[in-house]
């Protein structure tokens, strides 16, 4: 299990996350909502170490790995998707695959110059490296070099490198942002098929509400760096408060697709449905 408590951050006087306490269990998929700047994106910096928090604790599975760097929160299990550094740009996709699978499984300790378990893990990796290709839909394009690949496969690749790296936390900030139409199912399929996966905590900071009505077990709103709901996603997305004043949807517009417009007063971005 994932737990935050009472984690916070300072900029100068702006708390950007506020005695966020919170946990999320293997097998669920937590939906984090809230208005542009509420502080969702820190909090994910906050859980995968890319920021190291003024005050308050991240565990994993009870170990406290708060004063733990990126690098140690990823071998932990802490899988932070789209950071791009992750990938080998001149290699095949294959050959990323199977680095991530061998990273795992060495761990910091790598063994010896032996000729025969280099020729045997060599092909337990490349098979366990197939798997993860088959399950996010890239066999296909296992040969390929990955700078030449659409945006899309270059995020999908991601994912499968957070697989292949036993990712028990998949955090997605928003996954489709930017995604042509035809990408954006691609990742959301591609979250739907980890969902499945009892052992896996996924955590989506996402605008669009379909998307988070169809897919989040659990929604929890963050404003002004503090939790201000939690519950099941039908009960916070009909509270009116939640809606009016955290959301920033007008109730009576129930169907609004958006729950965070970048400003009041501006237009609305070409993916945000209108409201009739
Ligand atoms: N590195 C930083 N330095 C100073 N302020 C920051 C930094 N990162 C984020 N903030 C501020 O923290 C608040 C929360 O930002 P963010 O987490 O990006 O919000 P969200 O992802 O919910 O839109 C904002 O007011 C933002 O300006
Ligand atoms: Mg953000």
């Amino acid at each position: 299990m994932l737990a935050t408590k009472d984690l916070t951050i300072r900029f100068g006087g702006h708390v950007a996350v506020n005695a966020v306490t919170c946990a999320f269990e293997p097998g669920t998929l937590t939906a984090i909502v809230g208005p542009n700047g509420a502080g969702k994106t820190t909090y994910f910096n906050l859980i995968s170490g890319q920021l190291k928090a003024s005050s308050g604790t991240v565990s994993l599975n009870g170990r406290d790995l708060s004063s733990t760097g990126v690098s140690a929160r990823t071998r932990a299990g802490l899988g932070r998707a789209f950071q791009l550094t992750n990938l080998f740009p001149a290699l095949s996709v294959l050959e990323n695959v199977r680095l991530a699978v061998q990273a795992a499984r060495e761990g910091p300790h790598r063994r010896g110059l032996n000729l025969w378990s280099i020729w045997s893990d060599h092909h337990a990796l490349t098979a366990r490296a197939h798997e993860i290709l088959e399950t996010v839909s890239m066999a296909d394009k296992q040969h390929l070099v990955v700078s030449s690949l659409p945006h899309g496969d270059q995020r999908k690749l991601e994912v499968a490198l957070l697989m292949a790296l036993e990712a028990q936390v998949f955090m997605f900030d928003e996954p489709t942002a930017g995604m042509s139409a035809d990408e954006a199912p691609v990742i959301l399929n591609l979250i739907r098929k980890l969902k499945d996966d009892p052992s896996k905590t996924i955590l989506l900071v996402e605008h669009k509400m379909d998307v988070v009505r169809e897919l989040a077990d659990r929604i929890i709103v963050l404003h002004n760096g503090a939790l201000v709901a939690d519950g099941k996603p039908n009960e916070v997305i009909a509270s009116a408060v939640v809606q009016e004043a955290y959301l920033g949807v007008n109730p009576q517009n129930a169907s609004a697709q958006d729950v965070a417009p970048p400003h009041p007063g501006l237009p609305p971005q070409g993916e945000r449905s209108e409201v009739p």
